[in-house]
């Protein structure tokens, strides 16, 4: 072990290290308590030491503690780029940035300079200039921070010292591939999760959502979610309906479904404080709910008034939590949206509970102050929710939108980035923030589209609907006493803008799926930054303003002033014909590349991919190839091979272009497809006629 005197602090290099794969190492610091940390959230696999480490191994951190905080510092060497941290605001690249892992209620994010957010994921991305890239996680979820310097990570804990783990691989996308075999990969969403989706704080009573739903159908604006917030229930209360706005949810979620929607209905944790309310009754009566320093429930304020909050560290109250699911889903309730789970509490400075709140822990977890389990409050809260909404509906794929989480739980759900404002510097920050999420294990995720806080305007709910319905996750929604902002709220000229952009979401659906389920795969983003596409050109490594969907679609969003493109013939597609608005965003296909595209559909339910455009560049050698993939979009049949892959490719012969679909894996036929060819020239889209074959000739 060795020991140097740094300013007074006592510097210990790790007492024990090991490798626990090919290109993971974990470092331990003396003094390591696993009861402290252990099981972690984080993580899906067992340590187990497969070898020592190497001693050419480069990255390597240096404990301390420091005025009582637990310190891992790690040199990075020069020239490096850092991304990763989780939803942050501010630039993509987090060089000389600070983060603060406390999950927090975050207004426009403008708490503690838009340091803390909702979210915690104590994990740097680091990129160096030969493309090589290894990640950092810091295994703790204490009260802890992040920066990023120069040459140097520190993170500083509040608790116990901590392990760090550090993946070393040849470039970020094997980093990020193993960031999801250590903890977990994303489960595949249902398809519908995919579409668009309307959302408001709220539309209430039930007349006025069906309203909605016909007018999105009026409209003929493609949607596939309509979502119920607060004013649902009764008196805030979760798992009741208010009586006279919501007297028959079965009858509403019928309703729209029967018009080809589904429905996300909000579930907050603080249960009210109110005897003769079942929920409360039942978690007082099994002493369930997270206690104050001297040993009381303890109770905050949230919208229905004095709560108490299920103890999410105990396996018994996830199960119980997770079983209340049962009836609720029963009324044809197709997703859940746990909201407030930071958790937040209103009318404390700290806005949150005491740090000396405590948690009882169980299934091998100890017991713990709020300090400890705070930033994973969110995701013990999802880990029930999910795991509850699967027993009650075993045969369907749980969807669950959370605005807390920590590092691990995208397992568990989806997020969107809290509290925004209708303001164009928010609509541009949501690419880095998207991104970052991305390259952070956490691929579906998308902000509030037009703004949450304040007023949207025409302009600026076009250019945020053109550009983000490019986004993993794509939902309007508003808060209350703001304007309507519904697309057509501003006009004819805004819903026209906000019409063909969803329209081009739909038409990229078969894409857009085929994303998912690589993100299934090998954990890489939807959304990615536009160096993904050449992780060695150093001019793309700021980029943040325009962004890859894929690895074939780079997306240039109208506002954006300079963007830097990577090399190469990437060629301008316009997914239909007509004139341009001057909102939508332009999308770039890249050389080599072949995108699948199905016809216009009104919702998923609605949708096929019987009939497929593909578009063809190609590249300087005259070739080209793609990937379709395709399941059920609902259920877990796809375990069973109940899909269908195809690899796509075309190559030239002659002056003819030859493209040929040709499914590789997967037991599902779904007969023979219609299949156009839309070849990507200089000036345009060149389309063959529509056959019947596998295999399709055109012209060049
Ligand atoms: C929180 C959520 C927001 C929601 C509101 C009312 O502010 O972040 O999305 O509309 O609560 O439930």
């Amino acid at each position: 072990m060795a020991i140097a005197s740094v300013t007074g602090m006592q510097c210990v290099s790790a007492q024990d290290a090991f490798m626990i794969g090919k290109d993971v190492a974990v470092f331990y610091p003396e003094g390591y308590d696993a009861r402290q940390h252990e099981p972690s959230p984080i993580f899906v696999v067992d340590f187990e030491r497969t070898e020592d480490v190497a001693g050419g191994w480069r990255i390597r951190p240096e404990f301390s503690i420091n005025g009582g905080k637990s310190v891992a510092r790690i040199a990075v060497g020069k020239e490096v780029d850092f991304y990763g941290n989780g939803e942050v605001a501010g630039q993509l690249r987090r060089n000389g940035k600070e983060v603060k892992f406390w999950n927090t209620d975050a207004p426009k994010y403008e708490v503690d300079g838009g340091k803390r957010l909702y979210q915690s994921h104590p994990w740097v991305l680091v990129v160096r200039r030969d493309g090589t890239a290894f990640g950092v996680i810091a295994d703790n979820t204490w009260k802890s921070s992040v920066r990023m310097d120069e040459e140097e990570i520190t993170f500083e804990s509040e608790g116990p010292a901590f392990r760090v783990v550090i993946i070393e691989k040849g470039s970020p996308a094997e980093v990020l591939k193993e960031l999801a075999d250590l903890t977990g990969h994303i489960e595949m969403p249902p398809l519908w999760a995919l579409g668009y989706q309307q959302c408001r704080w709220s539309y209430f009573p039930d007349t006025r959502v069906k309203e909605i739903a016909d007018s999105l159908r009026l409209h003929r604006i493609p949607s596939d979610v309509i979502w119920m917030d607060i004013d649902y229930m009764d008196n805030f209360k979760v798992f009741t309906f208010d009586k006279e706005r919501f007297p028959d949810p079965k009858d509403l979620n019928d309703y729209l479904h029967e018009r080809g929607f589904k429905t996300v209905w909000m579930i907050d944790p603080g249960v009210k404080v109110e005897e003769g309310y079942r929920i409360d009754d039942e978690g007082t009566k099994m002493d369930y709910w997270v206690k104050d320093a001297n040993g009381k429930p303890y109770e905050g304020e949230v919208w229905p008034g004095q709560c108490h909050f299920p103890d999410f560290t105990r396996p018994e109250v996830r199960e119980w939590w997770g079983s209340l699911y049962k009836d609720y889903m029963a009324t044809g309730i197709d997703g859940v949206w746990n909201d407030m789970n930071e958790p937040a509490i209103f009318n404390v400075e700290t806005s949150t509970m005491p740090e000396d709140n405590r948690h009882e822990g169980g299934g091998g977890l100890a017991a713990g102050p709020h300090l400890r389990y705070h930033n994973s409050y969110g995701l013990n809260m999802v880990k029930a929710s999910r795991e509850g909404i699967l027993e009650a509906n075993p045969e369907k794929r749980p969807f669950v939108l959370t605005r807390s989480n920590f590092l691990g739980g995208h397992r568990y759900a989806a997020t969107w980035t809290g509290d925004n404002a209708s303001d164009p510097s928010l609509m541009k920050m949501s690419v880095p923030m998207t991104i970052n999420l991305g390259l952070s294990g956490q691929p579906f995720n998308g902000p509030d589209i037009g703004g949450f806080f304040d007023d949207c305007t025409p302009e600026l709910l076009a250019q945020w609907t053109a550009m983000g319905v490019y986004f993993p996750f794509v939902r309007n929604h508003s808060a209350a006493g703001t304007r309507q902002q519904e697309p057509w709220a501003f006009g004819e000229e805004t819903l026209d803008v906000c019409r063909t952009a969803i329209n081009r979401r739909y038409r990229l659906l078969p894409y857009i799926y085929t994303l998912f389920r690589e993100a299934y795969e090998d954990g890489v983003p939807v959304m990615r930054p536009a160096f993904f596409a050449d992780v060695k050109d150093a001019a793309l490594r700021k980029e943040q303003e325009a962004f890859l969907l894929g690895g074939d679609l780079m997306v240039v969003p109208r506002w954006a002033e300079n963007p830097a493109m990577p090399a190469g013939d990437w060629r301008r597609i316009v997914l239909e014909d007509g004139t341009d608005d001057g909102y939508q965003a332009m999308l770039y296909q890249r050389p080599g590349s072949i995108i699948p595209i199905a016809n216009l559909s009104q919702n998923t339910t609605e949708y096929s991919t019987d009939s497929l455009t593909l578009l063809v560049n190609l590249d300087g050698d005259g070739k080209a190839c793609g990937r379709l993939y395709e399941d059920e979009g609902e259920g877990f049949g796809f375990r069973d091979g109940e899909y269908a892959d195809f690899a796509l490719s075309a190559s030239c012969a002659g002056d003819e272009v030859i493209v040929s679909v040709t499914q590789t894996n997967g037991n599902m036929h779904k007969g023979r497809k219609r299949i156009r060819v839309g070849l990507v020239m200089p000036d345009g889209i060149v389309y063959s006629q529509w056959t019947g074959g596998r295999t399709v000739r055109v012209g060049r």
